[in-house]
């Protein structure tokens, strides 16, 4: 069944994979809201340049178009900058959520929320889908309050925990992996913990599992993660061998998240989301070569 989608905060890299999968893989009709004016669709009706703090105009637009699902993929999504501009990280991950909330509950329509694994403290990780969670940092109290918001007020609202996430083709900020390829291949130094361990997701299967989620029309918590559980030092040494880069360049330190606590055993356990949507999330060693292809086209 087509629906209409709303995507909020539309220019970042979570959006801009998703509204490409869904316009090529579904019959939905694809909505954008975004802070900055790019050319997103032909159709000017179905864009508006606002902030997504700005309620009176997101929630304008929404009962306008009338969305069968909204799904925010805005956030304040850097940890150590959470600790040192907690207004804005509370305004954009949680003040956000408080007013897509109210909009869905009178529209009626599916919300669904991106959070993380830093909701958990790290100290029996990886975690479940219905693990309490008890977050350590600023941006982790964030999402959790976040995911509290939303599943005490609303029926239809999926929320959708990941890990890092690598892998993305359009991204303009320096992910981790970005930052590791950067410096190895220029026999740059890395630092990273070998303390803190996770498994990192691939962009694509976090797209693909909103895709899913929205066609069975799934509600409630569901996880996503990368088939392999590792240090991130580990996963530096993975990029190394993958990518033909010299591993000794890779050093162990603490921790490199500056002023921010972090779960030091993080990570998601994906059961129920492969159960659910009969779909396996990507091991490490494959995600990584289809990097390497798409980046380096080769
Ligand atoms: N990337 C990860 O590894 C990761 C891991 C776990 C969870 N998440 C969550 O997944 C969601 C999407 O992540 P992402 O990596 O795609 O994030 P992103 O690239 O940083 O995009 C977030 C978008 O939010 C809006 N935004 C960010 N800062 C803003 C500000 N100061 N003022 C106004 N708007 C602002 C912007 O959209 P517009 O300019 O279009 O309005 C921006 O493009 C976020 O909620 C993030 O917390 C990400």
């Amino acid at each position: 069944m087509s629906k209409k989608i709303l995507i909020i905060g539309a220019s970042g890299d979570l959006a801009m994979s998703l509204s490409k999968l869904l316009l090529t893989e579904t019959e939905h009709t694809i909505y954008y809201l975004s802070s900055k004016n790019i050319k997103f669709t032909e159709d000017e009706s179905r864009f508006i340049q606002a902030h997504p703090l700005e309620v009176k105009n997101v929630k304008n637009f929404c009962f306008n178009i009338l969305p069968d699902v909204i799904i925010n993929c805005s956030g304040f999504s850097d940890v150590i900058q959470a600790e040192e501009n907690r207004k804005l990280a509370w305004d954009l991950n949680v003040r956000v959520v408080e007013n897509l909330v109210n909009i869905s509950k009178i529209l009626s329509s599916h919300l669904i929320l991106i959070s993380s694994d830093l909701v958990f403290d790290g100290l029996k990780g990886p975690y479940y889908d219905d693990t309490k969670p008890n977050p350590l940092n600023y941006y982790g109290k964030t999402k959790h309050t976040a995911e509290n918001i939303s599943i005490s007020s609303l029926n239809k609202v999926t929320i959708i925990r990941t890990t890092p996430l690598y892998g993305h083709p359009f991204s303009e900020k320096n992910t981790f992996l970005d930052d590791y390829i950067y410096k190895l291949f220029r026999n740059y130094r890395v630092d990273v913990s070998d303390f803190l361990f996770t498994n990192p997701c691939y962009f694509d299967d976090l797209t693909i599992t909103i895709m899913k989620i929205i066609d069975r029309e799934l509600y409630g918590v569901f996880n996503t993660g990368g088939a392999d559980w590792l240090s991130h030092y580990d996963f530096a040494v993975k990029v190394a061998d993958i990518f033909g880069y010299n591993k000794k360049l890779i050093h162990k330190i603490k921790n490199p998240f500056k002023g921010a606590k972090m779960p030091l055993k993080a990570g998601l356990i994906t059961l129920k989301t492969e159960t659910n949507l009969s779909f396996r999330f990507t091991s490490l060693e494959n995600g990584l070569t289809a990097c390497k292809f798409k980046f380096f086209d080769k």
